[in-house]
């Protein structure tokens, strides 16, 4: 009787080492311990064994048991262990790694001639001022001086939408009568009687119903600049103008002025800088002319600055125009306006 029980705990035990989950420790339990066990069997025969047999088996059979239960936690800890390091293994980190290169992103090159030259006005105390992309005809055009039906509105093919009189902008100068009604006028439309002097640039995208060639968009940006006040003259404007090209394109830059015509300013100009790439020899570039065209220019229409709220007989101001996509071409030497929204990494990466 002895031995047979003896026996049972042998085989319980190494049946324990082979166990190697909870469901499976579970399912030994019951075996060994369970009402069904042998060790369960066993106690229940009791009666049936002789008076001096009887204390030494039941004696024995509690020994077993509770060895069987202290080794059970013992397994079920080891288990718990062994999960533990071994999910501690598999998330293990290795600190010493190198890590992975990123790539370092760039700007496009439109944004950092922009960058550029809203630094440069900063430093001259003009302010950036945003406009809307979308715009009414009337302030496309009508506030500007250009009439419905003006054949001045034919330079800028528009896009219209569906609805009447809402375009695209097909320039920046809407964003002047803007700048000049927000100092002009209080929030509730009173006059101001002595309204601010106005430096502000007004950079964003313009868009024009255009065959799309090398050297023209649909789409492109321009840096609007307008500067209203008392007595300023056209020698400021020339002055400040030529000061941004040299700023821009170096300290003994030269620039001319060409007549010109806009309906918003009067006189009109246009401005050119010496071609800094032959220094005004001629070449490819300035297409043997030695000149370069940078800008529009002109002192602000007596009828714009009234329709802007600035008394003409009392203040007057200048206005320009530049485009940056155009000013990096001449700079980098780029032949395809198209290459600005084309999107090809060997063409962005150059800068
Ligand atoms: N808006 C003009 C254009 O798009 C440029 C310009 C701006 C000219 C301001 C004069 C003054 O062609």
């Amino acid at each position: 009787m002895l031995e047979e029980i003896n026996q049972a705990e042998r085989e319980a035990l190494e049946a324990l080492e082979a166990v190697g989950s909870n469901d499976e420790l579970q399912a030994w339990r019951s075996l060994h311990l369970g009402k069904k066990s042998q060790l369960k069997q066993q106690l229940k025969n009791l009666g049936r064994l002789s008076p001096e047999e009887r204390p030494v088996v039941g004696k024995r059979t509690h020994e077993i048991r509770q060895r069987l239960e202290a080794s059970l936690d013992a397994r079920r800890d080891e288990l718990e262990a062994a999960r533990i390091e071994a999910s501690l293994a598999a998330e293990a980190l290795d600190v010493t790694m190198p890590g992975r290169p990123v790539r370092r992103g760039r700007l496009h090159v439109s944004t950092r001639t922009l960058r550029r030259i809203y630094a440069i006005w900063a430093e001259m105390g003009f302010q950036v001022y945003r406009s809307r992309d979308v715009e009414s005809d009337e302030y496309n055009f009508q506030l500007l001086n250009f009439p419905r039906h003006h054949p001045a509105r034919e330079m800028q093919d528009t896009f219209h939408t569906t609805t009447d009189d809402v375009l695209l902008r097909t320039h920046t100068s809407p964003g002047q009568i803007r700048v000049m009604r927000e100092n002009a006028f209080d929030a509730d439309g009173t006059p101001r009687a002595d309204p601010d002097p106005i430096r502000v640039i007004l950079p964003g995208m313009c868009y024009r119903y255009e065959q799309i060639t090398a050297r023209s968009e649909i789409q492109f940006n321009q840096v609007e600049g307008l500067a209203v006040g008392r007595r300023i003259r056209m020698s400021d404007l020339k002055g400040t103008l030529t000061d941004f090209a040299r700023r821009m394109f170096g300290q003994d830059t030269r620039t001319r002025f060409r007549c010109s015509h806009f309906p918003f300013t009067e006189p009109s100009a246009e401005m050119d800088i010496e071609c800094f790439l032959c220094g005004g020899e001629g070449c490819r570039v300035c297409k043997h002319a030695g000149w370069l065209e940078i800008l529009g220019c002109g002192m602000v229409h007596p009828v714009v600055l009234a329709n802007g709220g600035y008394d003409p007989t009392v203040y007057s101001g200048f206005a320009f125009g530049m485009g940056p996509e155009r000013i990096a071409m001449l700079r980098h030497g780029i032949e395809d306006i198209r290459q600005f929204w084309a999107n090809d990494l060997r063409f962005l990466e150059q800068f």
